[in-house]
């Protein structure tokens, strides 16, 4: 079937009446949620041990996919900014040659039941890794308890994008019980408090004319949007093109800084359709200072070519705070995309029509119970 998008007037984004009427499943509370859902994730997390010998792993291996991935890299970010942890994170079935029994497997799947993650999953287990998981149901939580391996439950009832703190804070949790603080409780709840504060001024309720979220919006309504980041807002950028494309259905592209100047910088120069085109950057105050210089001359080769361009400036004073608050931002702006091109943000029909289709052809999770059945 296909689906028909109607473009809105900017003046809807403050029609709340009209915005409640495109959001049906109530998107709009589930991104409201992330201020609560940070604090709840951090008592959650509280309630995972992890057993002494797990303090001996070389390194950690993130397993999951789309919303369940990107508290991966958010984690990678962060911890490789702050500590001497190593972190891969692995969207994909196959585990990297290196992974071993001294390796930390985290597996992590919002639903529980996601293809990808359980073959990761059964590979570490195979390879005798140390494991942990995180999901909210399915497979995984089945497997974990059959298999004896530490697993935190956390709430259903969310997208698994709008779940993400709740996937996402419990990674920092399990660094710390290995041996590895990234963020202390008291870093994280200054860093609630600045996003709950923050999230306010961007809810629908608050008119254009005072919320950065339908600003920025608006200026991305009927473009292609271009996002560059860097250093540990790498992630954020890949967020941001991540929430475009599912919650408003529109197409987004990332690429991040320097490696832009390296290679993306020559499509600069003779730029087909560039009134298309709107770039935002992702600013940080942790950027190494010679990287301000490669921001300068990209920002100024775009310019020259009149291409629209935005910067976001995170709030907060530090690393996490800039990643959330700026998270916050791009998920409020990728719901006023949705809302301007008249789309429902939460329904992803086609990623769960493939899903659906694949298994039918794989028969995956028949395999696994199998597996799982003849296991432990
Ligand atoms: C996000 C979304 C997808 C899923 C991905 C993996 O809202 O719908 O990106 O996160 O398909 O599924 P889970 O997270 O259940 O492992």
């Amino acid at each position: 079937m296909k689906s028909e998008t109607r473009s809105n007037s900017i003046s809807t984004l403050d029609n709340v009446e009209a915005i409640r009427m495109i959001d049906k499943e109530n998107m709009g509370r589930m991104i409201s949620s992330f201020p609560s859902l940070l604090k709840e994730a951090v008592t959650l997390s509280r309630g995972l041990a992890l057993p002494r010998d797990y303090r001996n792993v070389k390194e950690i291996i993130v397993c999951g996919m789309g919303g369940s991935a990107i508290g991966g890299d958010l984690f990678k970010d962060l911890s490789q900014s702050i500590t001497p942890l190593r972190v891969s994170v692995i969207r994909d079935y196959d585990l990297p040659n290196h992974v071993d029994g001294n390796s930390l497997v985290v597996a992590v799947s919002y639903s529980g039941n996601t293809e990808e993650t359980l073959e990761a999953f059964k590979q570490a287990y195979e390879r005798g890794s140390r494991m942990v998981a995180v999901a909210s149901n399915g497979l995984l939580e089945k497997a974990c308890s059959k298999l004896k391996i530490p697993f935190l439950g956390v709430p259903s009832g969310y997208t698994p994008r709008s779940a993400l703190p709740l996937l996402f804070i419990p990674l920092l949790k399990i660094a710390e019980e290995i041996g590895f603080p990234v963020v202390g409780e008291g870093e994280l709840a200054e860093a609630h408090r600045l996003v709950e504060e923050y999230n306010h001024g961007l809810t629908p309720e608050n008119p254009l004319s005072r919320n950065p979220a339908k600003q920025l919006a608006a200026r991305l309504h009927e473009k292609l949007p271009i996002i560059y980041s860097m250093g540990h807002l790498k992630s954020v950028a890949l967020r941001y093109k991540d929430q475009i494309n599912e919650n408003a259905k529109m197409r987004a592209m990332c690429d991040q800084l320097p490696e832009a100047n390296h290679n993306e910088v020559e499509a600069w120069e003779k730029i087909d359709f560039k009134e298309l085109l709107h770039v935002v950057f992702i600013d940080s105050r942790f950027k190494n200072p010679y990287l301000a210089e490669s921001i300068n001359q990209l920002v100024s080769t775009i310019e020259k070519e009149g291409v629209g361009l935005s910067m976001v400036k995170p709030l907060g004073e530090t690393m996490l705070e800039e990643m959330l608050s700026a998270i916050i931002l791009g998920d409020w702006v990728s719901y006023y995309l949705a809302i301007l091109r008249g789309v429902d943000p939460a329904p992803v029909r086609l990623i769960s029509e493939l899903k659906m289709k694949h298994d039918e052809k794989t028969r995956y999770f028949e395999k696994f119970e199998e597996w799982l059945y003849k296991s432990g």
